[in-house]
């Protein structure tokens, strides 16, 4: 049932394909017709690092038979481990001083990065990475302030402070998506320099201000267990703030995926950021807030959360990454996306809720066992591996970026959802619960295993956990046996033969293979709240999102208008809405809203659209034919008043 909602709510959206575009209009992803019934030192300079994993290397090199052997002559030489502890005593220090090199302003690759840049990779061509996007800034930068909290590295800070404020100022550069206020948080990725970067791009991607903000609230809660609130509130507070409201204000807009890819609404989009939300509202009270975002924020977090709900198929048994029908590409909808986001929103006080997609959550591990299996048959690289074996595993199946292949970072994700699920199935006590659901994930280590509950300390779990511990590994070992012997990690690796392919020294995938071995020694993660939520009973699409681009500066100000017309149209015909407030986008033609919603309803057309509260506006309804001819409604313009802030109207016009 979910499956077909989505296709509704989607319905709307004018998904456009590729990256190539530049500015799409923000369109809202849950329409409120549809709703009720959706359920739901500078890094310290990096010399440090560099010099210890120079030792480790060179040690590795001189002891001769570490571990690192030659798989193919004709190939790259490769790392080949049997246990993933050798794997990490080699890779841990070489991924943390990869990782450290992509940093500005001292980072040994870093190609002249700015203070507390990351770059993506050092790159520059083919593909040119040398840039810095800030869903990859933000999960490295999460790890880095992750180590830095739990007292693993004190010498961190200066590293920590350079990437805050050099955040800080480029939420404020304009760019194509926009300025500060009006959409510019969305911004995907920036020059090494800071500067705004021009050329077309899937934009905007709203998943940037939300991760850049839970890696933030993370150090700012290590600061206030310090007593440091004043550096919270004068500096990180007012960075926050800007990304949470526009979290709250446009998380019901499409936006592109994760992969820059899909416009539309994303798994891994909406989850993170019903985190980041949460985690901001926890923030806010501790540090007092009186502005009212504490009410907004809690009203919005519960409305992605609703949304969040949407993305689980119980037919098909998995999640279904973007909710994107309407975009010509047809996929499976299995995709890494998911995996990512059940690490990235990992709580570990939340057991197996499934309502937040855990790790150990039946509806995670079902959809893990999908996706694995999505990349079974489809590349050589996996095809001597035995039924049910640990295989690579990339982006989805469908993908054809660089060829499609394996990636390392998604590989990872799944040994780090495997860790996750087993270290909260060991610290919960409460057993392995196999449901309905989660049934044929648990069938691949023991295929006579039945929905119930095995016993926390039984031999029948500690069999199962085991297997599926092996099963973990095995998937760290398949990246690892295709890793150079020089440990370096690029993008991709070859879905024929392994060799590494894409930007080299990614500093994503070293920041995966980091938080893997992380989680397989059950490093501790923070929890955000996920074990206390109750879902509302039905889902709203609040007051804000849509197409107006957001305020940066709160709530309160805006009302919704639902416009609805009744026009027959003829093959082809479209109709779109414009009219003179920018949220009606200032009677432009070409960037009209549209085309508007008939799905279920034709003859009528309607859209939902965000505008200033209390405020009078003309509009008109256009019709575009297939070689885009407008034709504008007759006679005079239309003129109505918006609802009072938080409020709603409908107009219920016919084509004139
Ligand atoms: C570049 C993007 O970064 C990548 O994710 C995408 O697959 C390719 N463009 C192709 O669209
Ligand atoms: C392409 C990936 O698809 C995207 O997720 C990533 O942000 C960029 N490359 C930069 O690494």
């Amino acid at each position: 049932m979910q499956s077909s909602q989505l296709l509704k709510a989607s319905k709307a959206e004018q998904f456009v394909d590729q990256s190539s575009s530049s500015l799409q209009r923000d369109t809202p992803l849950l329409h409120s017709s549809a709703s009720s019934s959706i359920f739901w030192s500078k890094m310290r300079k990096n010399f440090l690092p560099m010099l210890v994993s120079a030792v480790v290397s060179c040690c590795l090199l001189l002891s001769g038979s570490s571990g690192a052997t030659p798989a193919d002559p004709q190939l790259e030489k490769r790392l080949s481990y049997t246990a993933v502890s050798d794997f990490k005593a080699f890779e841990y220090p070489v991924a943390l001083a990869g990782l450290y090199a992509n940093i500005g302003p001292n980072g040994a690759k870093d190609g002249g990065a700015a203070s507390g840049v990351v770059i993506a990779s050092p790159s520059n061509s083919n593909p040119d990475y040398l840039y810095t996007w800030i869903r990859d800034a933000s999960l490295v930068y999460k790890y880095i302030i992750d180590r830095y909290v739990s007292g693993r590295d004190t010498t961190l800070l200066t590293g920590i402070n350079n990437f805050v404020a050099s955040m800080g100022r480029i939420q404020q550069v304009s760019n194509p998506s926009g300025t500060v206020s009006s959409g510019g948080l969305g911004e995907p990725k920036f020059l090494i320099n800071e500067a705004a970067f021009t050329g077309g791009w899937g934009r905007p991607q709203r998943d940037g201000p939300a991760l850049r903000a839970t890696a933030i609230i993370t150090f700012a809660n290590y600061l206030i267990s310090q007593s440091n609130t004043t550096y919270v509130r004068n500096t990180l507070w007012p960075i926050l703030l800007l990304d949470l409201n526009y979290v709250s204000n446009n998380w019901n807009s499409t936006g592109f995926d994760l992969w820059e890819e899909v416009n539309g609404a994303s798994f891994f989009t909406t989850a993170v950021q019903h985190r980041a939300l949460r985690q901001g509202i926890a923030l806010a009270t501790a540090l007092g807030d009186t502005t009212g975002v504490i009410a907004t924020w809690t009203t919005q977090a519960q409305n992605i959360f609703c949304f969040l709900q949407s993305y689980w198929s119980a037919s098909s048994g998995y999640i279904v990454a973007n909710v994107n029908p309407g975009n010509g590409a047809i996929r499976s909808g299995k995709d890494a996306n998911t995996v990512l986001t059940s690490i990235h929103t990992f709580d570990p006080a939340a057991g197996c809720d499934s309502k937040t997609f855990q790790p150990c959550s039946d509806k995670a591990l079902a959809n893990l066992k999908i996706y694995v299996d999505a990349f079974r048959s489809i590349w050589s690289i996996n095809s001597a591996a035995a039924a049910g074996a640990a295989v690579a595993t990339g982006r989805y199946p469908e993908d054809s970026y660089y060829g499609g292949n394996p990636w390392y970072l998604t590989t990872f994700a799944v040994s780090e959802q495997l860790y996750r699920a087993i270290q909260v199935w060991d610290s919960l006590g409460q057993g392995i619960n196999i449901t309905s659901i989660s049934l044929p994930f648990f069938q691949q280590f023991n295929s006579a295993a039945v929905v119930g509950n095995l016993a926390a300390g039984s031999t029948a779990y500690t069999t199962m956990k085991t297997a599926i511990l092996n099963w973990a590994d095995a998937f760290a070992l398949v990246a690892a046996k295709y890793t150079p012997s020089t440990g370096a990690l690029s993008e991709q690796y070859s879905k024929s033969d392994g060799t590494p392919l894409s930007a080299s020294d990614l500093t994503w995938s070293y920041a995966a293979v980091l938080t893997m071995f992380d989680a397989r020694d059950g490093v501790t993660a923070e929890s955000w709240g996920a074990a206390s939520l109750t879902l509302p009973s039905t889902c709203s699409t609040g007051s804000s999102g849509g197409g107006g681009g957001d305020t940066g500066g709160g709530t309160g100000s805006t009302s919704t208008v639902t416009f609805k017309v009744t026009a027959t149209t003829v093959w082809g015909e479209n109709i779109y809405l414009t009219g003179n407030i920018a949220a009606l986008t200032n009677w432009s033609t070409s960037s009209a809203l549209g085309p508007l919603t008939n799905t279920n309803t034709y003859p009528v057309w309607w859209v939902t659209v965000t505008v200033p509260a209390a405020t009078s506006f003309e509009y008109k309804y256009i019709r575009k034919s297939s070689t885009g001819a407008v034709t504008w409604e007759s006679g005079s313009n239309r003129v109505s008043t918006s609802a009072a802030a938080g409020g709603s109207t409908t107009l219920n016009d016919t084509w004139k």
